[in-house]
């Protein structure tokens, strides 16, 4: 009986936690899965998988709304568009990123497994997502979104380095990131 009181008093307190901090704090599963993404985007690793493992000047193609640079964030909080909403887009553009990549790889590569891994840890980083935020994005973020997945090949008319996809996935991820889930070193 206490028992199942106490759980149900510790419940609510979480559920007023989230109601409280509401969309604007990142889930504590989004911390830890960004935190993993960080320890695989170090520099030596981007270097070698993303660089040096491919041939000089290698580029991919990509749609302009797929590359999101510190700019685009700066210039998209301007008080219209949620922090939540931001790593919703940052989450759906690196994602892609990564897709991209891995569509020019074949299994044999030395980079396969490392964008295998990163792609895992995007799968899980799309659960956290998908639980509780996906209808709450402005709609200027959603329409970005819902082009981001429904252009095709023909539409793809920028050329991109596979290690400035990275970069930029991780220079963004710690714009966005870095407060809500108290990274010191950012
Ligand atoms: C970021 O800004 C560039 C222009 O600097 C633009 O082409 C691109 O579509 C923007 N990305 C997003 C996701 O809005
Ligand atoms: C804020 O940014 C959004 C997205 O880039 C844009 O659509 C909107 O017009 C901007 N609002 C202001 C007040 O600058």
């Amino acid at each position: 009986m206490m028992a199942t009181i106490n759980m149900q008093q510790g419940y609510a307190a979480v559920l007023c936690v989230l109601a409280v901090l509401g969309l604007e704090a990142a889930a504590p599963g989004e911390c830890e899965l960004t935190r993993l993404l960080q320890d695989k985007l170090q520099y030596e690793m981007r270097l070698q998988y993303m660089k040096h493992y491919f041939p000089i000047d290698y580029t991919v193609q990509v749609q302009y709304e797929e590359v999101l640079r510190p700019s685009n964030i700066t210039r998209m909080r301007n008080g219209t568009v949620s922090e939540a909403a931001l790593r919703y887009l940052w989450f759906h553009v690196s994602s892609q990123a990564v897709l991209r990549i891995r569509e020019v790889l074949p299994e044999k590569h030395p980079s396969w497994k490392y964008t295998q891994e990163l792609c895992q840890l995007f799968d899980a980083l799309g659960k956290e997502y998908s639980k509780y935020r996906q209808t709450d994005v402005e709609t200027v973020v959603a329409d970005l979104v819902k082009l981001i997945h429904s252009a095709g090949a023909e539409s793809r008319s920028k050329a991109v380095r596979p290690k400035a996809l990275l970069d930029n996935c991780l220079k963004v991820m710690r714009m966005l990131y870095g407060v809500p889930c108290r990274w010191e070193s950012t």
